[in-house]
């Protein structure tokens, strides 16, 4: 089966709208409370994660029966294509439980190991971001190009925070040292989409230590396309213990604060080796 990209994000973005919708309709109801919790008490997945990533399997897997599928609530499934999709059906759960307007799905298709086509749907916004690698990216039917602010004190940086307390607290010193050098910070609650809006200059920057590949992969290739300069630790890709995306003028300096100051957060064994850990992450 071809793995074209164009036609890889096709399904993807088919795919993100039809679980996105599935999710707005349903928000508000009784399936949204907390169905349990995962690695720590703020850990918490509800009925409708599960039934959006099921959506989601059921529509890939249809389409491409020998595709591996690494879902973040456990509906992965092995394949021997060479294609492998990365899928968070719920980006922002806490505040989709609160009825926040910024949640989305988050779809993106890797092949042979690199990320070739993502989607992220917000349907809220009704917004749909895409791209292709080498190809550029999409907010609906409209290219986007990240923002391109030459000095950090006058960029707005989005970043997050993990569901443990303990790396919280130090998120939280990493922080302190982040935001006297910066206009100010968001926390949006949703990597896919603090990413999306680096993508088009909403944001100037955004970090995060902590994520998994399925919040970060498909979030990341728009922001890429879209002309931000994205990455992980120094000569790294993205990783666990850190995603970081920027307007490219800005990227260095913002690195090399959060490398100085979250030393202790990126190093963290807890983000290498810790709940949720994704086999063959490294
Ligand atoms: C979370 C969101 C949040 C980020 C967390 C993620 P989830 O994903 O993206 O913004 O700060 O690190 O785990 O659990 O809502 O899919
Ligand atoms: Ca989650
Ligand atoms: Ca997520
Ligand atoms: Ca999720």
């Amino acid at each position: 089966m071809s793995a074209d990209p164009a036609a890889l994000l096709d399904l993807a973005a088919r795919t993100a709208r039809e679980a996105g919708e599935l999710l707005h309709a349903r928000r508000l109801t009784d399936e949204v409370s907390v169905a349990h919790t995962k690695s720590t008490p703020t850990d918490i997945v509800t009925a409708m994660d599960t039934a959006s990533e099921a959506l989601i399997r059921d529509r890939l897997r249809a389409a491409r029966p020998d595709d591996t599928i690494l879902g973040e609530e456990g509906g992965s499934v092995p394949g021997g294509s060479g294609v492998r999709w990365l899928v968070d059906p719920l980006d922002g759960t806490v505040n989709y439980l609160y009825d926040l307007p910024a949640y989305a799905v988050s779809i993106a298709a890797e092949v042979a190991g690199e990320v070739v086509a993502g989607a992220v749907f917000c349907p809220p916004a009704g917004e749909l971001w895409t791209a292709v690698r080498g190809a550029g990216a999409w907010l609906n039917d409209d290219p986007v190009r990240a923002g391109s602010v030459h000095e950090l004190d006058r960029a707005l940086v989005g970043t997050g925070f993990w569901y443990d307390s303990g790396l919280r607290a130090r998120q939280a010193e990493l922080l302190r040292h982040v935001l006297p050098r910066v206009r100010d910070v968001r926390r949006i609650g949703s990597a896919a989409l603090d990413l999306c809006s680096v993508a088009c200059g909403r944001l100037d920057a955004y970090y995060e230590t902590g994520l998994h590949p399925w919040d970060w992969s498909a979030g990341l290739l728009v922001a890429g396309e879209a002309g931000a300069r994205v990455g992980g630790l120094p000569g790294e890709a993205a990783s666990r213990r850190l995603a970081i995306a920027a307007s490219p003028a800005v990227f260095d300096e913002l690195r090399s604060l959060v490398v100085t100051h979250g030393a202790d957060v990126v190093g963290s064994p807890v983000v290498a080796v810790g709940p949720g850990r994704v086999p063959g992450d490294s």
